[in-house]
Formats: structure tokens, C-alpha cells, sequence
């Protein structure tokens, strides 16, 4: 199932900038967006009920939102193009009793994954994506998503002070998500990292459903 950490893969707009690939950021220190929780926006959706049937968390990173999700007894699958972060989600899963499950794939070919999900998180993966690319993230959602499905975006803004690397303008969000699309709200929120303060960065919060 998409097992292809790199090679045939084209690396995405990131990682030609950083010239590494996205896995390079698991093998060392934790890396800076690797805070060892949940991030609140999340936990908060959860605790709202904004999370149905089958979960998706695509760029789930070392895992911590997925094995929250999957701590609410919700069937959920995280997956990351970053081998060494799933073998870290993974162990963390095995090490918490968590039925969380892992998988090395590439959010844009998400078809690859052979199933379809009620929900979608995305917690700082859209971001990552350059313009040419967020339309092909998008269709690769829709590939995956069952029809009246809900993607939920966290994203940095670019509403400052101290916005994150990537800020996203909500008209990027709203031109990335159309058609077949409906953005049902986009509100101000905080993402946690290992760099900013304990109020985190500025962030979206984006609530997409599938027509
Ligand atoms: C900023 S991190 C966020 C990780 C996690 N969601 C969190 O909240 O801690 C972005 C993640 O997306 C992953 N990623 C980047 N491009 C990807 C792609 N095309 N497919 C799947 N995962 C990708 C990276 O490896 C990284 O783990």
C-alpha cells in the first residue's frame, strides 16, 4: 500500500526547498512541530464530536493525533510519506495498547490507499504544500472521502505576529477546496510547536465538506 518513503516518489515543493526528504526531519532531534501531544485544536474537535466513522490523518507525523482519535475508539488510519515517523507512530501505538493504525503513504496519490474515510484530519500538512500543489492535495482528498464526508484543515495563517513558516491566506484554502467542495467555516486558531511560546502560532481552522 504506497510503501514508498522516496524513490519514484516526487518530492513535494518542501522538500525540493529543503533539499532533504520530509524523513530527514524524524532522525535526529524531534522535530520542531514533534510536540509529544495532541494539538488542542484537535483534542477540542474530538471532545465537540466533530470526528465520525472512519478517521483519516494524513502527515500524521509521530502519531499523536491519530492515537488520540483512536483513544476515543474511532477506526483510524495515519499516514505520512516520512518512514521513520511511522515506525514512531507505531511503536507508540504498540506501546499504549492503541488499534491505531499506521501507513507510508503520499497524501497526493491518496487513491493508492484502495479505501475511503468519513473524516479527515489535516494538522499542518496543507501548509507544507505549495500552490501547484494544494489543488492536487485536494483531488487526492476527494479520491478518498466518502460524498458528505468532512475534511478539517489546521493550518498556519498568515494573520501575525509571529505567524509559522508557511502561512496560508484563507482565499488560498478557499481556491484550494472548490469544486465539489463546500468550506463551511474557517476560524482563528493556535498550533502548538516546539519553537513558539505556549500560545503556539497562529493558525486556521478549517471545516470542508464534501458535496
Ligand atoms: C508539519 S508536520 C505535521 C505532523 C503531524 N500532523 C503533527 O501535527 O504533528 C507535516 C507532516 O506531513 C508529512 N508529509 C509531508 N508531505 C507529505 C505527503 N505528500 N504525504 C504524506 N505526508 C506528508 C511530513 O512527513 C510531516 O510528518
Amino acid at each position: 500500500m504506497c510503501e514508498d518513503p522516496f524513490g519514484g516518489r516526487r518530492p513535494t515543493s518542501h522538500e525540493r526547498m529543503t533539499g532533504l526528504p520530509w524523513d530527514a526531519s524524524y532522525q535526529h532531534e524531534p522535530a520542531p512541530w514533534d510536540t509529544g501531544r495532541p494539538q488542542p485544536a484537535v483534542v477540542r474537535l474530538a471532545s465537540t464530536g466533530g470526528l465520525t466513522g472512519t478517521v483519516l490523518d494524513a502527515g500524521c507525523g509521530t502519531g499523536e493525533n491519530t492515537l488520540h482519535i483512536a483513544s476515543l475508539g474511532l477506526p483510524v488510519l495515519g499516514v505520512d510519506v516520512a518512514g521513520t515517523a511511522v515506525a514512531m507512530a507505531r511503536e507508540k501505538a504498540a506501546e499504549r495498547g492503541s488499534e491505531a493504525e499506521f501507513a507510508v503513504a503520499d497524501a497526493l496519490h491518496l487513491d493508492c490507499l484502495g479505501r475511503t474515510f468519513d473524516t479527515i484530519l489535516d494538522c499542518a500538512l496543507f501548509h507544507t504544500f505549495d500552490a501547484d500543489e494544494q489543488p492536487v492535495y485536494t483531488a487526492s482528498l476527494a479520491s478518498v472521502i466518502k460524498q458528505g464526508g468532512t475534511v478539517y484543515v489546521v493550518c498556519f495563517s498568515d494573520q501575525g505576529p509571529d505567524t509559522g513558516p508557511h502561512p496560508v491566506t484563507q482565499a488560498a484554502l478557499r481556491a484550494a477546496f472548490g469544486e465539489g467542495w463546500d468550506v463551511v467555516s474557517i476560524e482563528p486558531e493556535r498550533v502548538q510547536t516546539r519553537f513558539h511560546d505556549e500560545n503556539g502560532a497562529p493558525a486556521w481552522f478549517a471545516t470542508v465538506e464534501r458535496r
